[in-house]
């Protein structure tokens, strides 16, 4: 038996004692309308869930085998298969990314607010993280990232289209910022977990940039957020770097069968998206009636201003089992919820109690 001194407990190292717990609310959201989790909001093709009813036991008895997702990611993103990795979602995807390449006070740039996870796994190597405020319209501060960063630079993160701003980062600016991250030895990070819903990608920008790592997932439009499966693009060099530190066999296999299945057919994503896109403008014809102010969004979900009464029509949604995301802790965000964007169908349930609650507030109309 380990001896210590009485009541003292054993010690995580000192990174780790700073680090506060991130807790996200995912209790009890089944049989509500999700819009506070930028999932898909109806769920993945229907040939994916066919496939699964028909698993047997040797799809869990053998350990699980990546060629053929990996053939089929490749295809699905035009890049050679020794350039894309699958992970444990995007969440273990940031982590590879971190543990391969940080250092002890290696400094990371990281346009803010964003994706909470960037900052815990930073912080569990010890970065020194430089926050860079999004303007006050939420758009992308690009100057101040391309003033940031500097020889002391190791990573710089963008989120295109960023959660919880919606908004994204144009072609030309990346490739300014890959530039100067290049002449300064720095990688850059792009997360694109909801590309789909913008329309564009950076990934044939890595051909031409050997500092340039993307990241994917099938958690938002793929509508597969509980298989726990994403993925990075990356030259062959920085993939075969971070297939050291995956675990061999942290994607399991119904993960690898359903990636699969949904990679053959992506019409249905196709569709979902443009559904999505003709909800937004519902959304944001509406909300302008009920002078209700929203900012520009490139992706599946939005953010609006409900000043002094965001929390209490929060709540009130929530009582109506419909459940939007709290952000007014965030910065920039006081007084802002994050809203996810559905079916039409969808839409027209959430306007109709949308209405109810801002009557039950005496929203300003
Ligand atoms: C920008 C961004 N990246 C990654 C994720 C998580 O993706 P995954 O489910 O693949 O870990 C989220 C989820 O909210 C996200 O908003």
């Amino acid at each position: 038996m380990i001896k210590r001194e009485k009541g003292k407990m054993i010690q995580p190292r000192k990174a780790i004692q700073k680090m506060k717990p991130y807790n996200p609310p995912t209790a009890s959201r089944k049989g509500k309308l999700r819009v506070d989790f930028n999932e898909n909001t109806v769920g993945p093709s229907p040939q994916v869930l066919a496939l699964l009813k028909k698993l047997n036991e040797e799809d869990l008895v053998v350990y699980p085998e990546y060629g053929m997702l990996r053939e089929k990611l490749a295809e699905y993103l035009g890049v050679a298969k020794n350039q894309v990795i699958a992970t444990n979602g995007t969440d273990e995807a940031i982590l590879t990314v971190m543990s391969s390449f940080i250092e002890k006070d290696d400094v990371v740039v990281l346009p803010v607010p964003t994706f909470a996870m960037f900052k815990f796994y930073a912080s569990i190597f010890e970065a020194k993280i430089m926050d860079i405020l999004y303007k006050n319209d939420l758009s992308f501060p690009t100057k101040a990232v391309l003033n940031a960063i500097n020889k002391k630079t190791k990573l710089v993160v963008l989120v295109n289209p960023n959660n919880p701003t919606a908004s994204s980062i144009s072609d030309e600016d990346i490739k300014k910022i890959l530039l100067k991250a290049r002449e300064n030895s720095a990688l850059v990070l792009i997360d694109e977990a909801y590309y789909q819903f913008m329309g564009r990608s950076s990934i044939e920008l890595i051909s031409d940039y050997d500092n340039l790592i993307i990241l994917q997932t099938f958690s938002k439009a793929f509508g597969l957020a509980g298989l726990r499966l994403g993925y990075v693009i990356s030259n062959e060099e920085v993939v075969k770097t971070l297939s050291k530190v995956l675990s061999p066999y942290s994607v399991n296999s119904i993960a690898v069968t359903c990636g699969i299945m949904a990679l053959d057919d992506v019409a249905y994503v196709d569709e979902y998206v443009k559904e999505v896109l003709k909800s937004k403008e519902i959304l944001y014809r509406e909300f302008e009636k009920l002078d209700i102010k929203t900012y520009k969004s490139d992706a599946n979900f939005f953010v609006a201003y409900f000043g002094d009464k965001a929390t209490a029509i929060y709540q009130k949604l929530k009582d109506r089992n419909i459940l939007v995301r709290d952000r007014t802790t965030y910065p920039l965000l006081k007084d802002c919820l994050r809203i996810g964007v559905g079916t039409r169908k969808q839409t027209r349930f959430f306007l109709y109690e949308v209405k109810e609650v801002l009557a039950e507030v005496g929203w300003k109309q």
